[in-house]
């Protein structure tokens, strides 16, 4: 049985969206507690469960309506629809609003000591990356052949590692490529938070809830501006 009366929200377990995520819940008067241990936190006053899950899997999620809403980075949901539409999985959602948090870009970044003039200075080369998608859709407009090195995570070591030339990763405050002896050279992509839904027809019952959150959610954050 995977139909549920209740409003199904996902959000990212743990990262850098998760507090802000419930946060952001929390104020919008949804009463819940999370154990760590669990992947779904009931909601105690309203019919809604979070799924606590990777923020990779959850525009996926929202897409195959799984899941009624998500909670989510711009750039995951856009780098997992150019994917989808590639190996024609159902792409599409809806886009509630852009919230007031996580702010990043996915940039292309190079070793100190490599001296870049622009993006074709990265012709022929390697670059690692979790965001192939959107890396491949950059460097097709600036018509730059480069190779793949697909990583989940770590990206930044590849360079020092050895694995490859630069990368393409997020950078928030900067502070991994400064650790890491790297530089941002390009902003490919700017990406905030932002709260999605499913395309799957609603009952009414869950749809009126879906338009009480996000009047809420419109609330809170015109209150925080
Ligand atoms: C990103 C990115 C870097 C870090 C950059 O990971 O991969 O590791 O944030 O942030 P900084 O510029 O403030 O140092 P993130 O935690 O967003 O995503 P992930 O865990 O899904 O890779
Ligand atoms: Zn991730
Ligand atoms: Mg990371």
């Amino acid at each position: 049985m995977t139909e549920s009366n209740r409003l199904r929200i996902a959000i990212q377990k743990s990262g850098r969206l998760s507090k802000e995520s419930q946060q952001l819940l929390k104020s919008c008067g949804v009463k819940f507690t999370v154990n760590e241990q669990r992947l779904i936190a009931h909601a105690d006053n309203m019919p809604i469960d979070l799924l606590r899950v990777r923020d990779d899997d959850i525009p996926g999620l929202v897409m195959d309506g799984v899941v009624d809403l998500g909670i989510i980075g711009e750039n995951v949901l856009e780098e997992e629809q150019l994917e989808r539409q590639l190996v024609n999985k159902p792409a599409d959602c809806i886009k509630l609003r852009e919230l007031d948090f996580g702010a990043c870009r996915l940039s292309l970044a190079v070793p100190n000591e490599f001296s870049y003039n622009d993006a074709q200075s990265l012709e022929g080369l390697r670059i690692a990356t979790s965001y192939p998608n959107i890396l491949r859709r950059f460097m097709q407009e600036k018509g730059i052949n480069y190779r793949d090195c697909m990583l989940k995570g770590s990206v930044e070591v590849a360079p020092r590692a050895g694995l490859a030339d630069g990368i393409c990763d997020l950078v928030s405050t900067g502070a991994t490529l400064e650790a890491n002896g790297l530089y941002e050279t390009e902003v490919i992509y700017r990406s905030m938070a932002c709260i999605i839904q499913s395309n799957q027809p609603q009952t009414p019952s869950k749809q009126a809830l879906i338009d009480k959150i996000l009047s809420r959610v419109n609330g809170v954050i015109r209150a925080r501006e």
